[in-house]
């Protein structure tokens, strides 16, 4: 056993004869989650947050009838097929889920559940500030004043780019799309959308859909990543795509970094055929391409789409209502393989 991990015993559900689940947490959660948590399970936790990784992993799992995960937790096929029989399933607290291996947790049985829905303010709140960030230059202005630059009087440096009134192509119209539409309106943004299928609610909002990506991108004077990561959506943003975007145009990512091709994006960045870029997720997080710290037109954030106490917290909070869900006997509401 790992020995930065601790057990709390739940002091409630502990029914005649019947067995509380015990819960591995792989990553600290927030203080009310872990409350949640070991009020309803036998909790195994992590409060010094560390990596426990592949063996630490298997070896904390022993004896555990389920495990809280995270998206920092890469659970491909090699380490699900590890794992003790007595863990039946896999509770994630992210929405995302590429980081699991859903074919291979079916395969052994067991099962994988997400937390959709609860981050869709806070990721949306994120994208609108990769957006303002990076077309008005929030971080070189920060850095300007912070390290005592203050530019030179003039009218016409430095100037950037406008976001309001502009035309936004959203990728991706599922729950956190629409709340970057909503978002949007307040600025009399023009919205145009691609997605699998047409949204009623983008629709009522004046939204412009697009069955195919390459023909909503002449559109856009901002494009928003907001689809999930999946085989179809690997590197869809790359020279051929980045090409179809208008001189000048914004992109940027709150979805999942594997679905920009970095090489292409930081081309377009250097030849001037983007004005700018807003990451706030990369491909091999957290060692990004070191190329984008050298942009001074990229506007970065360290993956914080989610990164609210409260949403943090709602996150736990569902993946606990799934555990329990599944060891009532029930379907679990996010289940997702
Ligand atoms: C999510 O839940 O998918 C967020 O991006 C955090 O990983």
């Amino acid at each position: 056993m790992v020995k930065s991990l601790t057990e709390n015993n739940s002091q409630i559900n502990m029914k005649h004869g019947e067995k509380v689940p015990r819960i591995l947490i792989t990553r600290k959660l927030t203080d009310a989650a872990e409350r949640a948590f070991s009020n309803t399970f036998t909790c195994q936790l992590n409060p010094e947050d560390k990596a426990l990784g592949a063996d630490g992993i298997i070896a904390a799992a022993e004896g555990r009838d389920g495990l809280a995960i995270t998206s920092m937790d890469k659970f491909d096929a090699a380490l699900i097929n590890r794992l003790p029989t007595s863990v039946k399933i896999l509770a994630t607290v992210s929405a995302g889920h590429e980081h699991v291996d859903l074919g291979a947790a079916k395969a052994r049985g067991i099962a994988v559940t997400n937390t959709p829905g609860v981050l869709t303010d806070a990721t949306a709140d994120i994208a609108l500030l990769l957006m303002l960030g990076a077309a008005r230059g929030a971080h070189w202005g920060e850095r300007m004043v912070r390290e005592n630059r203050w530019p030179p009087a003039s009218m016409v440096k430095p100037l950037a780019h406008d976001f309001s009134r502009q035309r936004l192509g959203i990728l991706g119209m599922g729950r956190i799309g629409a709340a970057v539409a909503r978002r949007a309106k307040g600025f009399d943004i023009v919205i145009h959308y691609h997605n699998r299928k047409p949204s009623l609610e983008a629709d009522a909002m004046g939204a412009t859909y697009h069955a195919t990506l390459e023909a909503m991108l002449p559109h856009c004077d901002f494009l928003s990543v907001n689809c999930p990561m999946t085989p179809d959506t690997r590197g869809i943003i790359n020279a051929r795509t980045l090409a179809l975007l208008p001189k000048g145009a914004i992109v940027v990512n709150t979805a999942r970094g594997g679905v920009v091709n970095d090489e292409d994006l930081i081309a377009a960045l250097r030849s001037g055929h983007l004005a700018a870029a807003g990451l706030d997720v990369y491909n091999n997080e957290p060692n990004i391409d070191p190329r984008y710290r050298e942009l001074e037109n990229v506007f970065l954030l360290p993956h914080l789409g989610s990164a609210t106490l409260r949403t943090r917290t709602d996150m736990g909070l569902r993946a606990l209502a799934n555990l329990k869900a599944f060891f009532a006997g029930e379907t679990p509401p996010d289940k997702l393989n």
